[in-house]
């Protein structure tokens, strides 16, 4: 398949990434029987990656701006563009010797998100796309799932770290969605969560307190594998709360509608003594 060379650039700095946390997978494995760990080495796996991923993309767009997990903003001679990346999505499955993780690079043109990839190095599964031109797995044409019951729906969700987040809300969040549909997933990368929705693997997900790196480029795959995103109150600027609602139209509106039922239930829940 022929890709455009905006995504061939993209391709190029995630493959090299990948390379390297590929063989830092094999270090992690290792290091999992000693009583340090594996935690410093994979900070450090993390930062090279981003290093890598940063140079491949300066090279090719030396005027782009730059947004990474580990290093922050770089503004860029070109105000119009920027790269919004992370290294390493699904650090603690990585730390874990887990293959679920992934290279996640988003590029925004004026405020809006024209082309994002997704990049598993354990598996090799690369998942692109641009503005207007689909979205592909490996090259192959993907589509979210047409599934329109709950009751056959399989949803990923994200779930609060040690010591953050309502944990209020997210029980009665969860038991909703246990209540409705077929299975409910946690798997610990939020790229790939949204790149699995746009592959029809998953027929919803959501999550809260999620950075842009976590979601540019997972939000462009799902809608050009035509489905839906947008925040918990069903507003597309998924950035601004950094929360994520995705799925088809049935499923993604059936999923508003059970969050919004918990949230209110949770609030219930606060008043009454
Ligand atoms: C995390 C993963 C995880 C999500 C977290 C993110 P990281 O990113 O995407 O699935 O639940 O909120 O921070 O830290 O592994 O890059
Ligand atoms: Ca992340
Ligand atoms: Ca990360």
């Amino acid at each position: 398949m022929l890709h455009s060379a905006t995504l061939n650039v993209m391709i190029k700095a995630a493959h090299r990434a990948g390379r390297s946390l590929k063989r830092d997978l094999g270090e992690v494995e290792n290091l999992q029987v000693s009583v340090k760990g594996p935690r410093n080495f994979v900070s450090a796996a993390d930062h090279r990656a981003e290093a890598i991923v940063r140079e491949e993309l300066a090279k090719a767009r030396p005027d782009y701006g730059f947004l990474g997990e580990e290093g922050g903003m770089r503004a860029g001679a070109d105000k119009g563009h920027r790269w919004i990346v992370d290294p390493l999505d699904g650090t603690t499955n990585f730390l874990h010797g887990i293959p679920h993780f992934a290279v996640s690079i988003g590029l925004e043109r004026s405020g809006a998100i024209v082309a994002g990839l997704v990049y598993n190095p354990a598996n090799e599964e690369l998942f692109i796309a641009e503005r207007g031109k689909g979205a592909f797995l490996n090259d192959r044409r993907i589509r979210v799932a047409s599934r329109q019951k709950l009751a056959e729906a399989v949803v990923a969700c994200g779930l609060p770290h040690y010591g953050r987040g309502d944990l209020a809300l997210a029980r009665n969040e969860i038991a909703a969605a246990q209540q409705h549909f077929a299975g409910l997933r946690r798997y610990g990368a939020a790229a790939l969560d949204l790149a699995w929705i746009a592959a029809g693997r998953l027929d919803a997900y959501w999550e809260r307190d999620l950075s842009p790196w976590d979601m540019a480029a997972g939000s462009i795959l799902v809608r050009e594998a035509g489905g839906f995103v947008s925040d918990l109150d069903g507003d597309g600027d998924i950035f601004a709360k950094g929360q994520v609602v995705a799925g088809n139209d049935t499923l993604h509106r059936a999923l508003l509608r059970l969050l919004k039922q918990a949230g209110e239930e949770t609030e219930k829940q606060a008043v009454t003594p």
